[in-house]
């Protein structure tokens, strides 16, 4: 299942084309995905779940490039937005609306409506004040929205508290506890303008642990069939995403232990169960190529100074992340404590801090792992860099997802009042 691999020489490689020729071509920083990969990764995850009834929608969070929702899309994946941009990406790329949740806290009342003018398959609410924009807009529409609520379970993942979203603290959800959720459900299924969709949960990101998904699962099951068992309609569980990646190993997320949970779950329960998973499809077939400027002998350690920096990855300044890195041409033998930094003038601009690192020398390429989700998706322009540019390996052959703008298309869309 692993697209980007060694080859005998150690050179790092997208299933048989060198990750070093891509880097000349298309220069650096530079974010390369295994299209290949993200297949079979999408395949990996459905199969993990086979028996079930099912439907996947991949969280464009994650890695929105138009040319991975394409593929996905053709692969028989519908999606996971929290935007109306989002939505217009996912429709560019052919995946129709119906395929199509619609999640977060904040949809504005013209991303309702566009999203409703679509043929939204759902609409996951999560406040009562978000049911009646949905309801009013619907109604003033005539038609019927689709809405699942999204559920509190008060389960702590576990994961990077900038990534929780389980507990009672976020702005996530309507609480299970006090039968909060099920009367706002009541109120869902007695609206003429909303037809309930079911009951979706997220808990958070890169759950390695699959203890916090089990206590969410059954929250959420209980509720459903106390729902139903008053007669109410819920047919979908959406169970959001979450299962987590290796970033200190090989990168794989373990499929095979999440779909054996969720099948001892819900097997026989007569419900049809949603998943937005983002990161376990995305992070392991993406690398971020950086290229080193500088190698500066600190008062402890080296700083290899590389053109790639926390505009083009902010996962190491924002969550303290961890992603391995190794040269590209040669896996050699560390020599020695470094940071890998980058060229913005910010102490928490690094890629990695405190590794282990052989000698580099200028100009040599380094490879940043598992950078495929919440990497090219976060990037900004902060320091007037132009952001990386984005290529894809798939069937034997790169293509550019995505060009590297120049400074005069930055440049292009600001005003000068005083020029
Ligand atoms: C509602 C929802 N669904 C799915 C995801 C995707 O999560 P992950 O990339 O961890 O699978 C997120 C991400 O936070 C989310 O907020």
């Amino acid at each position: 299942m692993r697209h980007i691999h060694r080859n005998s020489a150690g050179e790092l490689m997208i299933s048989d084309l060198p990750v070093a020729l891509l880097a000349e071509q298309f220069g650096t920083p530079l974010y390369v995905y295994s299209g290949d990969g993200f297949a079979a990764y999408y395949h990996a995850f459905c199969d993990a779940l086979a028996g079930l009834d099912t439907v996947v929608h991949y969280a464009l969070k994650a890695n929105s490039s138009l040319g991975i929702l394409a593929l996905l899309g053709r692969e028989g994946a519908g999606a996971d937005i929290v935007s109306g941009g989002e939505l217009q990406r996912c429709l560019a790329a052919g995946i129709t609306a119906n395929k199509i949740v619609f999640s977060g806290v904040g949809k504005s009342d013209d991303e309702i409506r566009q999203a409703l003018a679509a043929g939204i398959g759902q609409i996951n609410a999560e406040s009562e004040a978000e049911l009646r924009h949905i309801s009013a807009i619907a109604s003033e529409m005539g038609i019927t929205a689709p809405v699942a609520l999204r559920v509190n379970v008060n389960v702590d993942p576990g994961s990077h508290a900038k990534i929780s979203t389980g507990q009672r603290s976020t702005k996530f959800g309507i609480p299970v506890a006090d039968g909060e959720a099920a009367s706002l459900y009541r109120q869902i299924a007695a609206d003429p303008a909303i037809r309930p969709a079911g009951l979706a949960v997220h808990i958070g990101s890169q759950l390695t642990n699959l203890a916090p998904f089990e206590a969410a699962y059954l929250e959420l099951l209980e509720l459903a069939d106390s729902l139903r068992a008053e007669g109410l309609e819920v047919p979908v569980l959406d169970l959001g995403g979450g299962l987590g990646v290796d970033y200190h190993g090989d990168g794989q997320p373990d499929f095979a232990a999440y779909g054996a949970l969720v099948t001892r779950i819900f097997s026989n329960r007569g419900y049809r169960l949603g998943f937005e998973p983002g990161r376990a499809i995305a992070a392991d077939n993406g690398l971020l190529l950086t290229r080193t400027h500088y190698i500066k002998q600190g008062e402890d350690k080296r700083f290899i100074i590389v053109d790639g920096a926390m505009n083009d990855l902010i996962r190491p300044t924002l969550y303290e992340a961890f992603h391995r890195i190794e040269p590209v041409l040669r896996p050699s033998k560390a020599s020695g404590l470094a940071d890998i930094v980058g060229p913005v003038c910010e102490t928490g601009d690094y890629l990695g801090e405190g590794r282990d690192m052989p000698e580099i020398q200028e100009g040599e390429l380094l490879a940043v792992f598992s950078a495929g989700a919440y990497g090219a998706v976060m990037m900004s322009t902060y320091n007037t860099r132009p952001e990386a540019a984005e290529v894809i390996v798939y069937q034997g052959k790169a293509h550019l997802l995505r060009r590297r703008r120049t400074v005069e298309e930055l440049l292009a869309c600001e005003e000068n009042p005083f020029a």
